[in-house]
């Protein structure tokens, strides 16, 4: 199989997950990047059953409106029910690196709210230790030579991405050469660097459930 049949298999394994679970009071929270896109498509067969989404970027939003999916701002509801979305990479205890599409913070604050995270990914995102996924940080742009400088610090090489601008109006510095065996304390390191808006290692916050698609199957993975 090929690495987006591989992504289209998880995100209709997702959808399988969640439909017999959804009732008319469910909020899904959607991610961003091509593996969420096809979950995004694939919930517009059962849109009939969608009460409300929330969205991580601008991109999912437009995609899931363009399905006629009715998507709303977070600060509107108290919970999400599901969140579904895509990784980098994950390893053994569901930690991620996100943020390969910029989506990162917005991604963050969803997976906070939700009840349950189910990252959805093909088996080559599937690490023992994070980090050969250059590490997103999402920065305030005045503060990009500053965070930089602090990043090199911590031991990894940021690079500028360029021509990027995230949907909060930010910059993305990508953290080369810097493994992290310690996700928590590494993830609460770099947001503690000032005009750091956040970073991309989801372990504060890991997932719940994370369904990866190899040449054998989807396989479940859980804590
Ligand atoms: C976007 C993300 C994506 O989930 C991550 O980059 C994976 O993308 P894809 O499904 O295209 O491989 O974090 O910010």
């Amino acid at each position: 199989m090929t690495q987006d049949e591989l992504k289209q298999a998880v995100a209709r394994a997702a959808l399988d997950y969640i439909a017999p679970k959804l009732n008319d009071e469910s909020v899904i929270g959607i991610g961003t990047g091509s593996t969420a896109n096809y979950f995004i498509d694939f919930l517009a067969e059962i849109k009939a059953d969608v009460n409300l989404t929330v969205a991580s970027s601008e991109a999912s939003a437009d995609r899931l409106r363009g399905h006629g999916i009715p998507v709303v701002d977070l600060n509107t509801v108290d919970e999400i029910t599901f969140y579904v979305d895509g990784a980098d990479e994950a390893d053994r205890s569901l930690a991620l690196i996100k943020g390969g599409g910029a989506a990162l913070t917005r991604e963050k604050i969803v997976a906070a709210v939700a009840k349950e995270f189910i990252c959805i990914a093909d088996g080559s995102k599937d690490v023992h230790v994070l980090g050969n996924f250059p590490l997103p940080v999402e920065v305030i742009p005045m503060a990009r030579s500053y965070v930089a400088r602090e990043l090199v610090k911590l031991g990894g090489s940021p690079v500028y991405r360029e021509g990027v601008i995230t949907d909060n109006g930010n910059i993305i510095l990508d953290m080369y050469n810097f493994m992290i065996p310690n996700p928590k304390a590494t993830e609460q390191a770099i947001n503690n660097i000032t005009g750091v808006v956040t970073n991309g290692i989801f372990a504060m916050r890991p997932a719940d459930l994370l369904l990866l698609a190899t040449e054998d199957g989807v396989i479940e993975k859980k804590l």
